[in-house]
């Protein structure tokens, strides 16, 4: 029998990359059996996955949606870790599974983020006193009816995801809504997150740490690894056919937090770490306005600074350990992030 195949996307990337590692390094067996692929577009990284053992096969980018279909059509699982805010990559992708119709069902996995459910405290919009469960709550259409109000282009590719598996044969989707993903990568290209890392520079940058109001929003974090094990876990379960209580398309939309912090938190330890690294003078964070954090971190755009780094986002995972995920990372994982990031940003001390 030819070996079930799944491609990935975003494989240089932090959380793709790392993805790949935990495939390649899964003592499951029958992981162990899978023909892995990658998309790739930059040709000088392409040497490096053949060695691996790893298919390669090189493309323009994710705004070629008919490459992206063509060859989605050749594979039976897809893991998307490219772009959580590009719906018509996740629409492509989708479609191109449902172009081959074979026996058995084919996967598509979304990676997507949870500023897609941050309030707006700042401008007071939007206050959500709540958190979200992935399995008592219908994610879904909370989804729906945020964006109809405001559009958020991680909202619509979530919704594009669902919307599109429901629409064609034999496709399941799932969707992991990761928090602030946090830790050393372990892929083969970049191995720091976004959110922290930015955070740093500018905190170097300005002399102080820095968070927005009174930084008492509260976001999730996820370690890489412990995210990856999760991938890990969801394409194990489907290779077995092990799919009982494996929820797709509307509910099968996964959370991924494990640690919780505030804003203010976060800078103050941002502050800390940097301080004792010789890389601030004090190790006391500074609030500063939406409008300023929007200049400085998302080029101007309030809206997206405030759901990104002030807003509420509260999630429980509890779909993902019900199925057994057992993530391991503890608050002193956390701290080491942070050091490593100063350190993969500035070098060491
Ligand atoms: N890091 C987090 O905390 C977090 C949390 C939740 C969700 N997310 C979302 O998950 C996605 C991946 O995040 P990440 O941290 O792994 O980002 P990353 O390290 O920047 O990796 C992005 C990957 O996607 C590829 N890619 C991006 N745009 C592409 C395009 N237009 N065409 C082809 N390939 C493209 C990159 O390829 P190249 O190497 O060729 O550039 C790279 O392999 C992002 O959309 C991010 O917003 C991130």
């Amino acid at each position: 029998m030819s070996p079930i195949k799944l491609l990935l996307t975003g494989a240089t990337g932090y959380i793709g990359g790392t993805v790949l590692t935990q495939l390649l390094n899964s003592s499951i067996p029958e992981i162990k059996e899978l023909s892995i692929s990658v998309l790739i577009r930059k040709p000088e990284q392409a040497e490096l996955y053949a060695s691996k053992g790893v298919n390669l096969i090189t493309f323009d980018g994710l705004e070629d949606v008919e490459c992206l279909r063509r060859v989605a059509g050749e594979h039976d699982i897809i893991l998307h870790a490219a772009d959580s805010t590009n719906p018509s990559a996740a629409e492509a992708l989708t479609l191109g599974l449902a172009d081959t119709q074979g026996s058995t069902k084919k996967y598509f996995i979304h990676t997507s983020g949870t500023s897609s459910l941050g309030d707006r405290p700042v401008t007071e919009q939007l206050i959500e006193n709540r958190e979200f469960s992935d399995k008592n709550d219908d994610i879904y259409s909370y989804l729906k009816q945020r964006e109809a109000v405001e559009s958020y282009a991680q909202r619509a590719t979530d919704i594009k995801t669902v919307e599109v598996g429901e629409k064609v044969p034999g496709v399941d989707t799932l969707i992991i809504k990761a928090p602030i993903i946090h830790g050393r990568g372990t892929g083969f290209f970049n191995q720091k997150s976004f959110h922290i890392p930015v955070l740093i520079k500018g905190a170097v940058a300005a002399g102080h740490a820095q968070y927005v109001g009174d930084g008492a929003g509260i976001w999730d974090y996820v370690h890489v690894v412990d995210l990856a094990e999760l991938f890990e876990l969801l394409v194990a379960k489907i290779l077995k056919n092990d799919t009982k209580g494996l929820l797709t398309g509307r509910k099968g939309i996964y959370f991924a937090g494990t640690l919780r912090h505030s804003w203010k938190e976060l800078a103050e330890s941002i502050a800390q770490h940097c301080y004792e690294a010789g890389r601030l003078e004090s190790p006391t964070p500074q609030s500063i306005s939406l409008q300023k954090a929007a200049d400085i971190y998302t080029g101007g755009d309030e809206h997206i600074a405030e759901v990104g780094l002030a807003s509420n986002s509260l999630t429980v995972a509890d779909l993902a350990r019900e199925i057994g995920w057992t993530p391991k990372m503890k608050e002193t994982d956390f701290q080491q992030s942070l050091l490593d990031d100063i350190n993969l940003l500035f070098g060491s001390a």
